[in-house]
């Protein structure tokens, strides 16, 4: 009913709005004074001391949020991390064990190819850690531990404040992960929750100045038949989530590419025209790949590409090569995820009601895919 989209004109567009709020409420009671502590994890510090590695597992968005939480663990935990579709992971006998940790992620906890392969993961003694939105769903009952994020609920099929909300609660465990073994100290850890104590009101910032001229921009996109998105590091999972989107809500062919390797391949699309979205690394926190990035930036504009980039406020080394510039506000490597996505969500919602699309329920998906 119209009321239950609170004026929204669609579900998406009100839980697109509620993005700072699905972050700030999955941080809530889980951070004091800057010492994060996770209730639900109380008493459970031996499932994270006795292992050895780290497999998330999950499907569609979940899974590209595992992929960015997966920089997250390694780098706060020093465990090695393997992010695997769970669907792939079920059905070719893994090697796991009871030095095992498997993460899973669903927004829905019902997914059956999730359910399965954290049922799998049990019965070979690996310890499962359920990271899901719905109170009471099969996927944490079948776990050892559950980390929920507080979304709230999430009606349109395609999966937007869910996704945020995702790697939040990654980035809560990893800390408290790597505080339980050692690997973070407290001054970092407390650094670094801070750090996350301040995304909401930066995309709320990014609702603000951004999203209608991200609106207009997608209505004159209208037409356009292919997306490229290239993105390096954590924002190599958000062109993977910015290519998913478009393909869900505007039936628009889109793909994601690590910028990095543009030369083994993908530069070989690039045509007089075609609309590549460019998620750029921080110049202040990651130089590095910033310059490289800025280099890939400079490759597919001198082949005609329409660029559009994903850019910190005040980077002033994209502007002489990018058509349209999408301005986030600055934040720490790590943190750059969860800003960076929200154009993306917006341009695809975008350009799905630009072409009359039903951006709530898109052909052919279900929003918890209950069958293997
Ligand atoms: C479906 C939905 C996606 C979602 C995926 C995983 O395919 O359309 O939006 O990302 O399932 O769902 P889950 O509930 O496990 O997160």
């Amino acid at each position: 009913a119209a009321a239950d989209k609170g004026g929204w004109p669609s579900f998406m567009a009100k839980e697109v709005s509620e993005e700072p709020e699905a972050v700030a409420n999955t941080l809530r009671g889980r951070i004091h004074d800057g010492v994060i502590r996770i209730p639900e994890l109380d008493g459970l510090d031996e499932l994270f001391l006795g292992i050895d590695r780290v497999i998330v597992i999950a499907c569609g968005t979940a899974a590209y949020a595992g992929m960015v939480g997966k920089y997250a663990l390694e780098q706060w935990t020093r465990l090695p991390v393997d992010v695997e579709l769970a669907h792939e992971f079920r059905y070719r006998d893994p090697v796991i064990g009871a030095s095992t940790l498997v993460v899973s992620i669903s927004q829905s906890g019902e997914t059956m190819d999730t359910l399965m392969a954290v049922k799998y993961a049990r019965e070979q003694g690996a310890k499962t850690v359920s990271i899901c939105n719905t109170q009471g769903a099969t996927i944490p009952r079948e776990s050892d531990a559950i980390v929920y994020t507080h979304a709230g609920p999430e009606v349109a099929v395609a999966s937007t404040k869910a996704f945020v909300a995702q790697i939040t609660a990654l980035y809560l465990l990893a800390l408290h992960v790597g505080r339980v073994r050692g690997t973070v100290s407290a001054a970092t850890a407390e650094e670094l929750a801070r750090e996350l104590e301040s995304v909401p009101a930066k995309i709320s910032r990014i609702l603000e100045t951004e999203q209608s001229r991200i609106e207009q921009f997608a209505h004159w996109m209208a037409d356009t038949r292919s997306v490229l998105f290239l993105g390096r590091h954590v924002g190599y999972p958000i062109a993977l989530e910015g290519a998913l989107k478009l393909k869900e809500l505007a039936y628009i062919h889109a793909e994601g590419f690590a910028a990095g390797e543009l030369k083994h391949g993908p530069i070989a699309l690039i045509e007089p025209g075609q609309p590549v979205f460019v998620i750029v690394p921080s110049p202040r926190e990651s130089a590095l790949l910033h310059a490289k990035v800025v280099s890939n930036i400079q490759e597919i504009r001198a082949r005609g590409a329409r660029v559009i980039v994903v850019a910190e406020e005040g980077d002033a080394a994209v502007l002489p090569f990018a058509d349209e510039v999408l301005r986030i506000p600055l934040a720490g490597p790590m943190f750059e995820p969860l800003l960076a996505v929200v154009p993306l969500h917006i341009f695809a919602m975008g350009l799905s009601t630009a072409k009359g699309l039903d951006v709530d329920q898109p052909r052919n998906l279900a929003k918890s895919v209950t069958v293997e």
